[in-house]
């Protein structure tokens, strides 16, 4: 277990953004108490119940997921247990000891076959078992607690973990041509702003001069992509240090088929979470160059 200085509870710290909100929470001054999978496993209730009731952090932020998307779908049973049954238990526990939760969710909850931007409120249709497993988990929280906000995220990439950025960072030094899915239609975001976002919210929730506004916000960097122009633009960010670079060339899902169906267009609209936590937001591939950054500096 590592103790910062404040009082929120991390779950999943050894995550992609789990990680960088242990490193971002002395930023936002706030006290941080962050175990990882094997500190406390969330599927373990009593424990769970037991951690909560001694520390009585003042928001939970929940990182913890079983995030395999395509595994998911030959292990619909550990996908569910940690991302249904799991925060059914924390919302409950949340609700008995009156502490807000925040509770990371996806894109993959929608079938992608909007036109334009999902809104929070448009109807969900995972289209597959992950997106299915983390739908059941946002509809627990909602249902056993009052003090919740369900954050829902997109593509994210962080210099540790396993992620796309990585995965490319690898594969530029191990191919010289590559074909890339160009039909699908996201925003890469990167770790540690999601983990200012998330800290930010907690701040704001936990200031008691305004009731704040419960429900499901969506968070992303700005300004949708393609799986194919992300490899290209991180493939030209590794030109800028002299290195050697694959040919890309883009292709459709059809052609790359994985064992779960991937949505076409998961762009979120992020009006909401601008409006009612004036949470900042920035081009993604600013994100993207100060991760690639990172990777080649170390
Ligand atoms: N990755 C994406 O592209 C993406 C996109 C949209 C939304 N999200 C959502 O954003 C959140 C964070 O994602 P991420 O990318 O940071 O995921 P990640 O890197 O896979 O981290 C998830 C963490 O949860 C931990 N975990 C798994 N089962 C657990 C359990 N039973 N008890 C405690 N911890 C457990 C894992 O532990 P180990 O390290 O030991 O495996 C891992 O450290 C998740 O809710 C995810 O659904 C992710």
């Amino acid at each position: 277990m590592r103790t910062g200085k404040q009082k929120i509870l991390i779950l999943g710290a050894n995550g992609q953004v789990g990680k960088e909100l242990s490193k971002r929470a002395d930023d936002f001054e706030v006290n941080a108490t962050a175990f990882t999978r094997t500190e406390l496993d969330i599927t373990d209730s009593q424990e769970v119940a037991r951690i909560l009731e001694n520390l009585r952090p003042h928001t939970v932020i929940n990182a913890a997921a079983y995030t395999a998307v395509d595994d998911a779908e030959k292990r619909p049973e550990v996908a569910y247990k940690v991302n249904r049954d799991a925060p059914e238990n924390l919302a409950k526990i949340c609700e008995k000891l009156s502490i807000p939760i925040i509770h990371m969710s996806t894109d993959y909850v929608f079938d992608g076959k909007k036109s334009g931007a999902y809104l929070e409120g448009d109807p969900v249709r995972p289209l597959g078992i992950y997106g299915r497993s983390k739908e059941a988990g946002e509809a627990v929280i909602r249902d056993n607690t009052e003090k919740y906000i369900i954050f829902r995220t997109s593509w994210v990439y962080a210099a540790h973990g396993n992620n796309f950025l990585r995965t490319m960072m690898r594969l530029a030094n191990e191919r010289s041509e590559l074909n890339i899915v160009e039909d699908q239609c996201g925003v890469p975001t990167c770790a540690v702003d999601i983990a200012d976002a998330l800290l930010l919210i907690s701040k704001r929730i936990t200031n008691n001069t305004l009731e704040p506004l419960w429900g499901t916000f969506h968070y992303t960097s700005r300004n949708p992509t393609t799986w194919r122009s992300f490899a290209e633009e991180i493939f030209k960010e590794l030109q800028n240090y002299k290195m050697s670079v694959p040919l890309v060339n883009g292709i459709p899902s059809s052609q790359y088929p994985t064992p779960a169906l991937r949505p076409l267009n998961s762009v979120l609209n992020c009006d909401k979470i601008e409006r009612v936590f004036s949470v900042p937001r920035r081009d993604w591939k600013e994100g993207m160059r100060e991760v690639v950054a990172q990777l080649l500096t170390n």
